[in-house]
């Protein structure tokens, strides 16, 4: 049984490769470019972009399981390729708001839900890993930390559940080399809510350096962000900020219900990766 990962430079999907070499599954590693994956010996890695699915058919050969990054516009190719290389189990990486969130004015959940819904309708089984805001979200501060010492961000009480890839990856493990995961549906988060400000002391106290988050306006932010040029994702963030702020985010037990051990908090997170700060 061969197990395909995609998004093979992703933080994920990283740490499901890892995570299934170390439960001694054949594993396949899948990327829009697979020499920057840098994949570990032995393992194979293969081209694929979910946007062109031409690169689907040779991936999916002898594929039994797929850990599949969400991409709304490419789901139906991969529906297709995935229906004639044998209808493999397919554990896709969705995201929390998915049933909650409103995909009129949030293309996180409009992207998710498109492709949930194409998976649901189609014949291949399925587990859908619903999760939360990832604690590598975080990284985006690591320059400034690096330079300055000197975060400046909005809402230093904004929370979040952040989830460390390690947790996701322990239960995409399970749902891909265990049985009786076929049609559920696992919201992810972490083990508690933390604010901002939270987050930054974990990392000063992980580096052992004098790090600040300097708060700004919310324009300041939205000006930092327009260089992205996607109008609607940045009202988004910005959105999920002034939601967030002042008012802890929801915990799931789900991590713990699956593995029998709390998940891994922030402050575990921001120790596994001190060096991406110093
Ligand atoms: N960030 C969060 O807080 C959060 C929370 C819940 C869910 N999610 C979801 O998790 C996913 C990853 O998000 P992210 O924030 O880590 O980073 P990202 O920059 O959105 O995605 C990076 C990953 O996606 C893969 N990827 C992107 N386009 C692809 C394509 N056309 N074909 C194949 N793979 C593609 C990349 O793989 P290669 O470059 O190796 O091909 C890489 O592993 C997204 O679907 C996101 O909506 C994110």
């Amino acid at each position: 049984m061969t197990i395909l990962v995609t998004g093979g430079r992703g933080q994920v999907a990283r740490a499901v490769v890892d995570g299934l070499l170390t439960a001694g599954q054949p594993v396949r590693v899948a990327s829009r470019d697979p020499e920057a994956a840098q994949v570990p010996d032995g393992v194979q890695a293969v081209r694929v972009d979910l946007s062109d699915p031409g690169t689907l058919p040779a991936a999916l050969d002898g594929v039994e399981k797929v850990f599949l990054y969400a991409d709304a516009k490419g789901i139906d190719g991969f529906i297709a390729a995935a229906e004639a290389a044998g209808a493999p189990h397919i554990v896709l990486l969705s995201a929390l708001g998915v049933e909650t969130g409103d995909p009129s004015n949030d293309p996180i959940v409009r992207m998710h839900r498109a492709a949930e819904g194409a998976l649901r309708a189609s014949g291949l089984p399925w587990t859908f890993l619903r999760a939360g805001a990832f604690a590598t979200n975080t990284l985006q501060w690591a320059p400034a930390i690096r330079a300055t010492g000197v975060v400046r961000a909005p809402y230093p009480q904004a929370h979040a559940a952040s989830v460390h890839e390690a947790d996701l990856a322990d239960v995409a493990v399970l749902a891909l080399t265990g049985a009786g995961h076929e049609g559920r549906a696992y919201p992810l988060t972490g083990p508690e809510s933390v604010t901002q400000q939270q987050q930054i002391d974990c990392l000063a106290e992980a580096t052992g350096r004098g790090i600040r988050l300097e708060e700004i306006t919310a324009e300041e932010y939205r000006a930092t962000l327009s260089q992205w040029g996607d109008a609607e994702m940045v009202d988004t963030l910005v959105r999920h900020l002034v939601e967030s702020d002042g008012r802890p985010a929801e915990v799931s037990p789900v991590y713990e219900e699956l593995t029998g051990r709390p998940g891994r908090s922030y402050a575990q997170w921001a120790q596994d990766h001190a060096a991406d700060f110093r």
